[in-house]
């Protein structure tokens, strides 16, 4: 048997969607990625969704919309993709990179509140909902919201998730959605950035689109049409086109029954390889259905029976797709060198990286699938 790390699934409205937007001659920003932020706005609880090509296009125009510039500090988890931390280096501002939670692999407010006591002037926090399980926002943002520190979510893996009885989203000052392939909800590339606050998402609309000051849509549809247009900065050229909102829209459809067949997988998990000598489950801190299960990780302590890297040559001789999350960003040669980074100083993500494997999973995972993956991984790590 092959068992894919993921799998996508199309099979719904997603042709039907594409098939409209064809049949009506524009295939760029237009009537179906309104529709799509509106829906997803409304989905998440956020007063205003703006449609980008990727989170990582989202998180860049989050940064710049708070003014994050030259000479900045803002703070991120090691423990996270690169696109995190590489948006504020656009922006010629510096990271300042932190620990995380060992078991949830998310900052907390006791780190949050410690980097801004040693490094008074950062500007703004990233929270990263790690694979999905939302980080403390209410109590991270008290830690920050009395010191001006601006908080921006990087939920690429947490939709849909909620926390304290709301949706990411509905939190911090901007939220940035991944719908990249392998996320929760897809649309081949793509992000959006959502946020209550009027200016901040007024700066991000201008700035997605070559900072003209009417979208591309308005200028050719609106009711009276305007040839003119102003250009208010050196924006950039991150609209999401009609053609990969249509699958976003589909996809949008079956968030939930996506979100409930990923629970049923990490629950197996849960509980199938609870027990194994040496290997650390993800510790779930909120409740199972507020988790959004983008992926289910395993760390593989000293005492395991095989280390990481035996135990990843094994899946691989089974057929059975993995990933890893993450090498963390204190390792790459680029923070790293600038930062002067040790390994020491990030006990905790060292700890998680040193074994971590993400196992295969996605919505429509077959029971077969399941037993099989679960069947290798015992096989794999049970005491001889
Ligand atoms: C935590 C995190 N942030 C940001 C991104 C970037 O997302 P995108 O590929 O949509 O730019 C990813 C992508 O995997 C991610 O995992």
């Amino acid at each position: 048997m092959n068992v894919p790390f993921c799998r996508v699934d199309c099979s719904a409205n997603e042709l039907k969607y594409i098939q409209e937007v064809l049949a009506s001659g524009w295939l760029t920003t237009a009537s179906k990625t309104f529709e799509f932020e509106k829906r997803f706005g409304a989905a998440v609880g956020g007063k205003h969704a703006i449609a980008v090509n990727s989170c990582t296009a989202a998180l860049h125009l989050a940064l710049e919309a708070i003014g994050i510039g030259p000479g900045d500090e803002v703070l991120v988890p090691t423990l996270t993709f690169t696109a995190t931390a590489e948006v504020v280096r656009y922006l010629g501002a510096d990271l300042v990179f932190v620990d995380i939670e060992y078991g949830t692999g998310l900052l907390t407010p006791e780190i949050v509140e410690h980097a801004l006591q040693i490094h008074p002037g950062i500007k703004a926090v990233v929270v990263v909902h790690f694979g999905g399980q939302a980080a403390n926002m209410p109590a991270i943002l008290d830690v920050c919201r009395p010191r001006g520190v601006r908080v921006v979510e990087d939920a690429a893996h947490a939709f849909p998730t909620r926390c304290g009885g709301r949706m990411i989203g509905s939190w911090g000052d901007i939220t940035c959605f991944s719908f990249y392939a392998n996320k929760t909800i897809t649309t081949g590339e793509g992000g959006m950035l959502v946020s209550s606050d009027e200016a901040l998402a007024k700066r991000a609309r201008v700035m997605r689109l070559h900072g003209i000051d009417r979208d591309i849509w308005n200028r050719f549809t609106a009711s009276s049409p305007s040839w003119e247009y102003d250009v208010v900065a050196p924006g950039f050229k991150y609209n999401l086109p009609d053609l990969a909102a249509a699958v976003g829209l589909a996809q949008l459809e079956r968030a939930y029954e996506f979100r409930d067949q990923r629970q049923a997988v990490a629950q197996r998990y849960l509980a199938d390889l609870a027990g194994l000598p040496g290997v650390d489950l993800p510790r779930i801190a909120c409740a199972l259905e507020d988790h959004s299960w983008h992926f289910f990780w395993l760390v593989l302590q000293p005492e395991a029976r095989l280390s990481r890297d035996a135990f990843i040559e094994g899946l691989i001789a089974r057929e059975i797709g993995f990933s890893v999350h993450y090498k963390p960003l204190h390792r790459m040669t680029y923070y790293r060198d600038r930062y002067l980074l040790r390994p020491a100083d990030f006990p905790n993500a060292e700890r998680h990286w040193r074994g971590c494997v993400s196992l295969p999973l996605y919505p429509g995972m077959t029971d077969a699938e399941l037993d099989y993956v679960v069947r290798a991984v015992r096989e794999l790590l049970s005491p001889a």
